[in-house]
């Protein structure tokens, strides 16, 4: 039977382009999908932009920019690593979308149907200096349950635990330092603690799908201790505004917290995808048929093994069939946090012209089923592509394939010799063995089976000598026997390699004439087809390029996204001494009109405490009616030289902000003292 998939990867922070973390993940899930493609199932294999939340809403405004463009600064540049790393998405969405919008919030009413949204007064940390309630992400400190220091508000990045911030130990802002203070306001939750919500979980936790290190890690957290602690918390899902998220049904200024609606966005990706494709998703996601999996990283099991089952359950809705969970990708042994990454970027990776399928390679044979850390040692890549990939697997075909186009016109034998057709048997012996690795994502098992595939194929090619061969009268047809076989085997293990490096797979399928190649392809035989001429598949891996991975340049090629506030960057800087060389005065606008002859200029008559006042002329027509600004306190540069117009002489400059690309964000805006300052009063 045909399977259906539908598979998601955690759906990235949209502040950040991707790091090797990242790839890594998608590396995983797309030699897993592909594997599946091959195999003839039917995969919807999507991502997303987790675009929401406090700390993007924070960047953004650092940036000067709104969230939504940030946020697609961010998204504009994803494709260039997906595409690099050869990441066969069908769909990549984001969960500030209209999509995303609906569900969540149709997802939410059916949790209040079930009875398990509750509204409650909470105790919340404000922050006293930046005067706003404080995101979670902005209050540190020690976590509750095991004790570790600097922890953020929401989650634990030790232990795993997931919390309140009131619950944290010690709390300050992150944002300013200060210590919190406690302020009330209405919070929606979500009732994990009701029986149903328990009784569910524990079910679908513990019936055996998920990893066993993963469930035996979700079972603690469902134990209650003697003195009433632990167990499975309610949960708070609402933000005060203002927020960047998704505001909640019937709940005004109330969003939805970024984590509830984040998985929502597998989802919305996915309505999206089939909203292209003309497809019924609704039936599609009812359809007990089609398994759903999310791969994902250690660090977010809580949410997708607890809340988001129970999301889907109690509204109704069909629950993932699992979550395979991974452990997290190293540096020469150094810990990458989320936010700071790691040395190496992947678009620097690509840039060098390192070939793609190296790393998946490399990362493949590191990963088994299990969640454990992959370090990424360079020397250790280096060995272990130039061994494998180019000394055993392409060695192959460089040693048999250029006799076949010289001696037999690229045509290949139908008849391979007794020992020939052994060792092809010998290869598809192995190939379920191969496949159930891939099933079972131990693909660290699967490539060292491959190679000892490969390393039998290279010993019945030094048994044959081809090139011994070639030079002997008589010996045609055992030449022809022994680099066909070659290719024959060699094709076989590009089929296996296939999910792990498609694009070399693409070009060996290329190189053979075929089609691209499925699974059940290793059956088969090319005896008596034509072939094309080798070219080089594959080049050894340059140890000094993997060097350059690491040159502090990654700064240059990778930059933060650009940050031009109001549209454009700052000035230079300058000291206390230029500064003070502009005067700057508070000024009373004693009369104001239009100018004959032009739609830009204003005509001011300003108080500057001096005697008598001051005539400027200033480009606010579009902004201000001149009655409205009659009365009115502003800032005028008042040592500016003198200037002749066209209309009269301008004595001054009014202060007024505005973008610098009035496209952008059209507006300007005259600077105004606060009550109090008089005409004439310098401003420093
Ligand atoms: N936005 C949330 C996920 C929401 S899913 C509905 C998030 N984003 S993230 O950008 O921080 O992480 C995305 C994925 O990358 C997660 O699965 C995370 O575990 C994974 N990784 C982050 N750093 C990693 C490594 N160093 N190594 C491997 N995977 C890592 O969490
Ligand atoms: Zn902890």
């Amino acid at each position: 039977m045909t399977r259906t998939l539908f598979v998601t990867t955690a759906l990235p922070y949209a502040n950040a382009p991707f790091h090797i973390g990242h790839m890594m993940e998608y590396i995983q899930a797309d030699i897993w999908v592909r594997y599946q493609r091959m195999r003839g199932a039917k995969v919807y294999f999507v991502g997303a932009d987790d675009a929401h939340g406090a700390p993007i809403m924070i960047a953004a405004e650092k940036a000067g920019l709104t969230p939504q463009q940030f946020v697609a600064g961010i998204a504009s540049g994803r494709q260039a690593y997906l595409d690099g790393f050869s990441i066969s998405f069908d769909n990549w969405h984001s969960t500030d979308s209209p999509e995303n919008t609906a569900l969540a919030q149709s997802i939410y009413l059916g949790l209040r149907d079930a009875g398990l949204i509750d509204v409650r007064e909470v105790e919340q940390f404000f922050d006293p200096v930046k005067g706003m309630f404080l995101p979670d992400r902005y209050i540190k400190g020690t976590c509750p349950k095991c004790g570790a220091a600097d922890q953020y508000g929401d989650s634990c990045e030790v232990c795993g635990a997931v919390y309140a911030p009131t619950d944290l130990i010690n709390p300050y802002s992150a944002l300013s330092g200060a210590t919190p203070e406690l302020r009330s306001s209405e919070h929606y939750f979500f009732r994990l603690s009701d029986p149903r919500c328990v009784e569910f979980l524990q079910g679908w936790t513990q019936d055996g799908k998920l990893q066993p290190g993963v469930a035996n890690k979700v079972r603690e957290w469902f134990v209650t201790n003697p003195d009433g602690s632990g167990g499975l918390s309610d949960w708070d899902i609402s933000r005060d505004a203002p927020y960047f998220g998704i505001p909640i049904p019937d709940a005004d200024g109330k969003y939805f917290y970024v984590w509830l609606d984040a998985p929502i966005g597998y989802l919305a990706s996915l309505v999206n995808l089939f909203g292209k494709l003309g497809k019924d998703v609704d039936a599609f996601l009812a359809d007990p048929e089609v398994e759903q999996i999310h791969f994902i990283g250690k660090d977010i099991v809580y949410f997708h093994t607890l809340f988001w089952p129970a999301m889907l359950k109690f509204s109704g809705r069909k629950v993932p069939d699992n979550v395979y969970v991974h452990g997290f990708i190293t540096v020469s042994e150094e810990k990458m946090s989320k936010s700071r990454g790691t040395g190496i970027s992947p678009l620097r990776y690509l840039e060098l012209g390192l070939n793609p399928d190296w790393l998946r390679y490399y990362i493949a044979a590191k990963l088994n089923s299990h969640v454990e850390d992959v370090d990424f040692t360079p020397s250790d890549f280096v060995t272990r592509v130039n061994s494998d990939l180019v000394g055993k697997y392409v060695n192959i075909a460089s040693r048999v394939a250029g006799f076949l186009s010289k001696r037999f016109d690229g045509c290949l034998a139908t008849d391979l010799g007794a020992d020939g057709d052994v060792l092809l048997a010998d290869l598809r012996a192995q190939v379920p063995v191969v496949a159930e690795f891939y099933e079972t994502r131990e693909f660290g098992k699967a490539l060292r089976e491959i190679m000892a595939l490969a390393d039998k194929v290279n010993t019945y090619v030094e048994a044959h000598k081809p090139w011994e061969l070639a030079k002997v009268e008589g010996a045609e047809t055992e030449l022809h026997q022994a680099c066909s076989t070659g290719i024959e085997a060699f094709r076989i293990l590009t089929i296996l390699l296939a999910p792990v490096v498609p694009a070399t797979a693409s070009a060996v399928a290329d190189f053979l004439g075929t089609e691209q190649f499925t699974w059940d392809d290793t059956a088969a035989t090319l005896g008596g087809r034509t072939i094309g001429r080798y070219a080089h598949l594959m080049q050894r891996v340059d140890a000094e390029l993997v060097e350059q991975l690491f040159e502090p340049a990654v700064a240059a090629i990778e930059p933060e996204p650009v940050v031009t506030p109001g549209g454009e960057a700052l000035a230079d800087q300058i000291t206390i001494d230029s500064f003070a060389a502009v005067d700057l005065r508070v000024a009373r606008i004693v009369a104001a009109s239009a100018v004959d002859g032009s739609t830009k200029l204003l005509q001011l008559t300003v108080d500057v405490g001096e005697p008598s006042p001051r005539t400027i002329f200033s480009g606010i027509s579009s902004a201000y009616r001149p009655e409205d600004l009659v009365g009115r306190l502003t800032v005028v540069v008042a040592n500016l030289a003198p200037r002749t117009m066209r209309f009269g002489v301008s004595e001054g400059m009014v202060l007024a902000a505005g973008h610098a690309d009035a496209a952008v964000e059209p507006g300007i805006f005259l600077l105004e003292p606060d009550a109090g300052a008089t005409p004439g009063m310098r401003v420093r």
